[in-house]
């Protein structure tokens, strides 16, 4: 019997030049092949056969993500229900940037300088990253997608900086949507260079007028519709009745978006990313927008989790991290009002 178990193990151990031989063809197969899809992760083209990648959970959530801008699409719950607002005339074609889902706003929010408005990553076409350094805060989830993201010719003239832009885009088993961004300065000359930063979420919700923004009450923001001026929040959760664009600083790590009609929340948690803009464009700016339908400001509200008022500073070699966590649970109700503590607590 000894001998047996003993020869067994002396076939394996012959074996194993073969096995490894095996191992490292396929490894070298996978590194050159496109990749291939699995239930949770399938690898498709989209709109103007731009490529995308569709995450599925068992549950029934799912994801879509373009390379073109790493750019989120479609956010669907288990019930097949979109949960992320994208424009019926967005334009699938760079260099225009996708209007509607979540645009990643790097290496600057905004318009100032020579940079474009809110940065160059959104239009610019991503590659999957086979390789990525492990991630400390892994999640349990198979749906995910690793990107990256690294400077062209034509972006090192007009921001000279050298950086590698990981990004991660998982969904969890309950249907949770993960956003973590790992940024790093490759710079070999010395030099550290500055950014700002913002996921540009567009929620779908039924009915901008129904809706409530609790976690920014009595918070300071800058107001870009007056020149970015400091101002102080009232005490109330926000509601809407006009254009909104504001930057809302050093905010809580959760933010609560309450859609009344659509008895739903969305729960917006953040880390690294201490400032949230609120944006709705409402009816003149929206007709003014050609990616954008003249009634679809009534459908969307943007709450993006930033860093904005203090530039996010890295050093050669150093990495920055900042992460996005999106759910959607049914609204609580009590004796007919929203309860929306209970939903932030009970998180
Ligand atoms: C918001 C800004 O985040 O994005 C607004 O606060 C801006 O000022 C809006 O108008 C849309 O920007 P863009 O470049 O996608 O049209």
């Amino acid at each position: 019997m000894r001998r047996r178990i003993g020869g067994e193990v002396q076939s394996a151990q012959s074996k194993v030049p073969e096995i490894k031989r095996v191992y490292d063809f396929l490894l070298e197969k996978e590194k050159t092949s496109a990749p291939s899809s699995s239930p949770y992760v399938e690898f498709s083209k989209g709109v103007n056969g731009l490529e995308k990648v569709i995450l599925r959970e068992s549950r029934g959530s799912s994801a879509e993500v373009y390379l073109y801008g790493a750019h989120v699409t479609s956010w669907k719950n288990d019930h097949g229900e979109e949960l992320l607002f994208l424009s019926s005339k967005a334009v699938f074609k760079p260099p225009k940037a996708i209007r509607g889902g979540i645009p990643i706003c790097f290496p600057q929010f905004g318009g100032l300088g020579t940079l474009d408005q809110h940065g160059f990553a959104r239009n610019r076409f991503w590659t999957i990253d086979d390789d990525p350094p492990p991630f400390p805060t892994n999640t349990l989830s198979k749906a995910f997608v690793d990107l990256i993201l690294k400077p062209s010719e034509e972006d090192s003239k007009n921001w000279p900086h050298s950086f590698e832009y990981r990004l991660r885009i998982a969904l969890g088993p309950g249907g949770d949507l993960m956003l973590t961004s790992r940024i790093r300065n490759t710079n070999s000359e010395g030099k550290p260079f500055s950014f700002t930063f913002a996921y540009h979420t567009y929620f779908s919700v039924s009915d901008i007028s129904e809706v409530r923004v609790e976690g920014l009450e009595t918070l300071d923001y800058l107001d870009n519709l007056q020149n970015r001026d400091r101002f102080t929040e009232q005490g109330d959760a926000l509601t809407f009745e006009s254009e909104v664009d504001k930057i809302y600083l050093s905010t809580p790590t959760k933010i609560a978006i309450i859609d009344h009609e659509k008895k739903r929340t969305f729960v917006v948690r953040k880390d690294g990313l201490p400032d949230a803009v609120v944006w709705n464009p409402w009816d003149k700016k929206a007709k003014a927008m050609a990616d954008f339908g003249d009634d679809e400001y009534k459908y969307m509200l943007c709450v993006e989790a930033a860093a904005i008022e203090k530039p996010i500073t890295l050093k050669p070699g150093e990495e920055w991290k900042g992460r996005l966590e999106l759910s959607a649970v049914p609204s609580s109700y009590c004796s007919g009002q929203l309860d929306p503590q209970r939903v932030l607590q009970g998180s």
